[in-house]
């Protein structure tokens, strides 16, 4: 059966942000696998796109526009997301547009939260070096999400990056194919 057109139009965009993108195992591995899910699927490389940190507001906003599912895809830094992923939620989900009067952008799509740390599980345990469950980090990214409509997705987190053998970032990376393919739905397949 002939494609129509709209079903080469990227239904999930995944936004990755990595500070050294060079030297990642996890991140850089898992925006590889996006990239070569198919066309539906519109992979951002922030740092590779704006070395200067000059973001392009409209060229993000448009590339939300169509998206059903946004994916979030970082090394978590300091307890939260890298510094210009942090200034593309300031700029990006703008108000008037994601939030507030008319804005509406975002409202109905899904937002995934898919992380790498270097803690371990037990380093989030009640006696860890980080003294909170890792859950305890996340609500700055639930009540965004919350705030522009966008419904929040079970993060996919993998713990203890650094000790992670090729076993472990191939599960990871397995688990978040599957995730990607059961949250956006291959419009290909239609
Ligand atoms: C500046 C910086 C801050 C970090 N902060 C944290 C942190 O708060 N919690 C944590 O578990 N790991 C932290 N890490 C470790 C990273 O999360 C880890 O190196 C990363 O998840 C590995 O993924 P990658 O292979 O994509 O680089 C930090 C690393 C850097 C460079």
């Amino acid at each position: 059966m002939a494609r129509t057109a709209a079903r080469t139009v990227a239904s999930t965009v995944v936004i990755a942000a990595h500070p050294q993108m060079a030297q990642s195992r996890v991140t850089a591995r898992l925006m590889r696998r996006a990239a070569r899910a198919g066309a539906h699927v519109d992979v951002r490389d922030l740092y590779a796109l704006y070395p200067d940190y000059w973001i392009d507001r409209a060229a993000e906003q448009a590339a939300l526009a169509d998206a059903e599912l946004i994916v979030w895809l970082h090394p978590v830094q300091w307890y939260g997301m890298p510094p210009l992923l942090k200034l593309w939620l300031d700029e990006v989900f703008a108000y008037g547009w994601a939030y507030g009067p008319g804005g509406e952008a975002l409202r109905g799509k899904a937002l995934w939260l898919v992380v790498s740390t270097g803690g371990t599980a037990d380093n989030y345990g009640a006696t860890g070096i980080h003294g909170r469950p890792f859950a305890d980090f996340l609500p700055p990214y639930e009540r965004s999400a919350a705030l522009t409509g966008l419904r929040w997705c079970d993060p996919l987190v993998l713990h203890g990056a650094h000790r992670a053998d090729e076993a472990a970032l191939q599960a990871f990376e397995d688990r978040f194919a599957v995730g990607l393919d059961r949250l956006s739905g291959d419009p290909r397949g239609d």
